[in-house]
């Protein structure tokens, strides 16, 4: 599978895209608000991380997966920034949280080795990987997005699942290993559901619903326990600490190529 960087320019206009664009509820907007509010920094990091150590890489395939990576990656970071003035423009304080995670993530980048800073990568597509895996096969998760948001977050999912092992495989080919990779998915799943509870607390705050936990209750039932988006990616989660694992030991080939085909189709364009 070539990974391949896909020009997308999206618009999103802050007087008809509605404020509970997700389902309509405030708490899982709010939610996938926040996660984008944590792409362009994150995503930068990514990159940089991986750009550190191409040079390590000897592999010519995985060179131009490299490639194809730091390219999605970026227009996903540009998308995100435009989807990002539009949360402004109902949480005017998006920009002063999106500057407190560029500082935090320059501090983690001065505290860390490259090497862990790529194995940090690593632990976040897994994540990236998972929910995207949601996304794109359940129905269930993706129904109830505006029409207007839900491009991008489907295509974001697609690139996603199609990247999901390049940081993976660039780590092990500069000689990254298990006890480095293993303890830091740990550190990094309690610092990054940390700083998203943080932003998505701040953004609940703006919306009037942080004070009331009853406007929570279902879609935490939804999320966590029925259906149990999240709750049923446990497993695959605890997977990536088998010492052998491997993304592409969760073959989703066949999911990658149908949504290629539905979002870019014949003329490579992604369509609404
Ligand atoms: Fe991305
Ligand atoms: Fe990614």
């Amino acid at each position: 599978m070539t990974i391949e960087r896909r020009d997308v320019d999206l618009d999103f206009d802050p007087a008809s895209v509605p404020r509970d664009w997700c389902r309509g509820d405030a708490y899982e907007t709010t939610f996938m608000n926040a996660l984008s509010l944590l792409f362009p920094d994150g995503e930068r990091f990514f990159v940089e991380a991986v750009k550190q150590h191409r040079h390590l890489v000897a592999s010519p395939e995985l060179l131009a997966d490299v490639v194809g990576f730091i390219g999605q990656e970026a227009m996903h970071g540009k998308e995100h920034r435009a989807f990002n003035q539009l949360i402004a423009t109902q949480f005017p304080q998006a920009p002063r949280l999106e500057k407190r995670v560029r500082a935090f993530l320059l501090g983690v980048r001065r505290v860390l080795s490259p090497r862990s800073q790529l194995a940090v990568t690593c632990a976040l597509e897994h994540f990236t990987a998972m929910l995207a895996e949601g996304l794109l096969s359940d129905e269930r998760l993706r129904g109830g997005i505006d029409p207007q948001v839900l491009p991008l977050w489907m295509w974001h999912a697609l690139e996603e699942s199609e990247h999901k092992a390049v940081a993976f495989d660039v780590y092990r080919a500069a000689g990254g290993g298990y006890a480095r990779r293993a303890a830091l998915m740990a550190v990094t799943t309690v610092i990054f559901l940390a700083v998203h509870a943080i932003v998505h607390a701040h953004l609940m705050a703006t919306r009037g619903i942080l004070a009331r936990p009853w406007r929570w209750a279902r879609p935490l039932v939804r999320l966590w326990i029925y259906p149990g988006h999240f709750g049923r990616l446990v497993p695959a989660y605890l997977a990536y600490f088998a010492p052998r694992f491997h993304p592409d030991d969760r073959d989703t080939r066949a999911l990658v190529d149908a949504w290629r085909e539905r979002l870019f189709g014949a003329h490579g364009q992604l369509a609404a």
